[in-house]
């Protein structure tokens, strides 16, 4: 999610599920051919496995980006259709180009036959004034055909006239039934349910019509809903961790990144969400956002800070009221 998710936000939900693919922000093309692509697409192999997104219309620029992140490692290449803000649009991609299938399947195809890894496409069910069945059908028949199998869809329209890229993520309704539709009309592609989850419970109903569900949100706000995901749905044995052993997981990492020079904070926004409904909750966002922004110290001094702020939240009370 652009300017929420950086590599770091990837290290520490991969320390909360294994099993969950986890997906970059868009980058553009325009970012990665002419921008600092090492600082832009470098990711910690402990992040597996990640997907790239990549924002972008030329199917050229397209493959060649798609080259440049399967060589840096990621699993899956996904192209996104679904961005509606003014300055994608001005560029051209985002959702716009759900108007435009043949664009996209030209750029999915030019993609696949640049690599080895998946192609996927991230999209709206339509824009504008589009209606949405015939929109969504002839779009993902359209991009299947170039080579497409797998469609993540958020599950609403986006209306690029008169809404902000944040009413179009809460405004125009989510219709979950023709995410279900999709599946049930072709049955071979894999169809991820994106918008609006915020419960396993709910996942779990989802995967009943169709194979997998994106969260964004919630997974950023609350990014212990994903704790038990892969007990759930993957069939590990192993119990969800606890919140104290993430943040005892996340204690390499940092004294690594601190002292490659990366500034605490930039780690430590991530996990402010970590103890959310938990008592404590306060005291542990509190004592991070105050100590982490004036931190000058080294390596050892970070892990101490981290350790120092764990324990304002009381271990293992499930029971405990929310702060
Ligand atoms: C701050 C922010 C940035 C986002 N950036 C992206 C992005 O870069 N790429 C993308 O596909 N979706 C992006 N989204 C949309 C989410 O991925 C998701 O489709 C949308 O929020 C609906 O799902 P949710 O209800 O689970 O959050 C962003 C959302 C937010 C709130």
């Amino acid at each position: 999610m652009m300017d929420w998710t950086d590599r770091h936000e990837r290290f520490f939900l991969r320390q909360i599920s294994r099993r969950v693919r986890l997906y970059t922000e868009m980058i553009t093309t325009g970012a990665i051919l002419h921008g600092d692509r090492a600082r832009l697409l470098a990711f910690n192999s402990d992040e597996h496995p990640v997907a790239l997104q990549i924002g972008g219309a030329d199917p050229a620029a397209l493959a060649e980006c798609a080259r440049i992140g399967a060589d840096f490692g990621y699993a899956e290449i996904n192209l996104n259709i679904g961005c509606p803000s003014d300055r994608v649009q001005s560029g051209d991609f985002g959702a716009c180009l759900m108007a435009k299938p043949e664009v996209v399947a030209r750029a999915v195809a030019a993609m696949g036959a640049a690599v080895g890894v998946p192609i996927t496409v991230k999209h709206r069910i339509a824009i504008d004034e589009q209606e949405e069945w015939p929109a969504l059908s002839r779009f993902v028949r359209i991009v299947a055909e170039a080579g497409c199998s797998h469609f993540i869809v958020h599950a609403r329209k986006a209306l690029l006239q008169g809404l902000s890229a944040k009413e179009n993520r809460e405004v125009p309704p989510l219709r979950y039934e023709l995410v279900h539709r999709l599946k049930q009309q072709f049955p071979v592609l894999a169809v991820t349910i994106n918008g609006g989850f915020t419960t396993l419970d709910a996942m779990a109903a989802q995967l009943k019509r169709v194979d997998g569900v994106m969260i964004g949100r919630e997974a950023y706000q609350n990014p212990y809903v994903l704790a038990d995901v892969d007990r759930r749905f993957f069939g590990q044995p192993t119990p969800a961790p606890t919140r104290h052993e993430i943040v005892e997981r996340l204690l390499g990492y940092i004294e690594q990144e601190v002292a490659a020079g990366v500034p605490l904070k930039s780690i430590t926004r991530h996990i402010l969400g970590l103890f959310n409904g938990q008592r404590g909750a306060r005291a542990w966002r509190r004592s991070l956002s105050e100590n982490a922004p004036r931190f000058d110290g080294g390596p050892a001094d970070a892990v101490a800070l981290l350790h120092n702020a764990a324990t304002l939240v009381p271990r293992d009370d499930p029971t405990a009221a929310a702060a």
